[in-house]
């Protein structure tokens, strides 16, 4: 039976890959539980369970969070897409498909994760955010070259204990291109040579 909403429970509602689901939780429940242990959302992945890893990386209104360091009743009224959400049906994520192609994992644990973040690393790079690996910082400047570096250093929040970083690289920088190309970007170029130097 479900626990009574109390001041330790909470009814909430989170709205996870566009369906709502109604769950009461302890307070203390973090999104990357609730997600794994009461809604069977085991794509998402426990590594360090202490912001360190980047395994439990999920969107939050497009934007990425790790899940363990973040409480359900704080998800309540966010747009969550998990690693089950990001594709469109049978049509894999361009991301997806970029670490499919390019071997972008050996065991595939960070892989969710590691695919989470790289969406939104190509929409912040794409928005022009800079990184600690750019160069020119200014606004006017507009989104830097997508070189190897600037990817190695906007991914270093997920670590892969197998040690893909190449292809992991190699495969954001591909599924940048492919992303820059379908929106008619200029920047597409500059992904593919980052693909061919990672
Ligand atoms: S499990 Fe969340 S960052 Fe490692
Ligand atoms: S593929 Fe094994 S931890 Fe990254």
């Amino acid at each position: 039976m479900a626990p009574v909403p109390s001041s330790t429970y909470s009814a909430i509602t989170l709205n996870i890959n566009g369906e709502k689901h109604a769950l009461s939780v302890d307070h203390r429940t973090t999104l990357l539980d609730a997600l794994r242990e009461r809604l069977d959302l085991t794509g998402t992945k426990k590594g360090c369970d202490q912001g360190q890893c980047g395994a439990c990386t999920v969107l939050l209104d497009g934007r990425r969070a790790v899940s363990c360091l973040q409480l359900a009743v704080a998800a309540e009224g966010r747009e969550i897409t998990t690693i089950e959400g990001v594709a469109e049906g049978e049509r894999l994520h361009p991301v997806q498909q970029a670490f499919l192609d390019l071997d972008g994992y050996q065991c595939g644990y960070c892989t969710p994760g590691q695919i989470c973040s790289a969406i939104a690393v190509i929409e912040e790079h794409a928005a022009g955010w800079p990184s600690a690996a750019t160069d020119d910082v200014r606004p006017e400047a507009g989104p830097p070259p997508l070189t190897p570096e600037e990817i190695r250093e906007r991914m270093s929040g997920n670590l892969c204990r197998c040690g893909a970083y190449v292809s992991i690289v190699q495969a954001v920088a591909r599924a940048a291109a492919v992303e820059a190309r379908t929106a008619g970007n200029d920047t597409a170029e500059t992904a593919e040579n980052a693909e061919a130097a990672a």
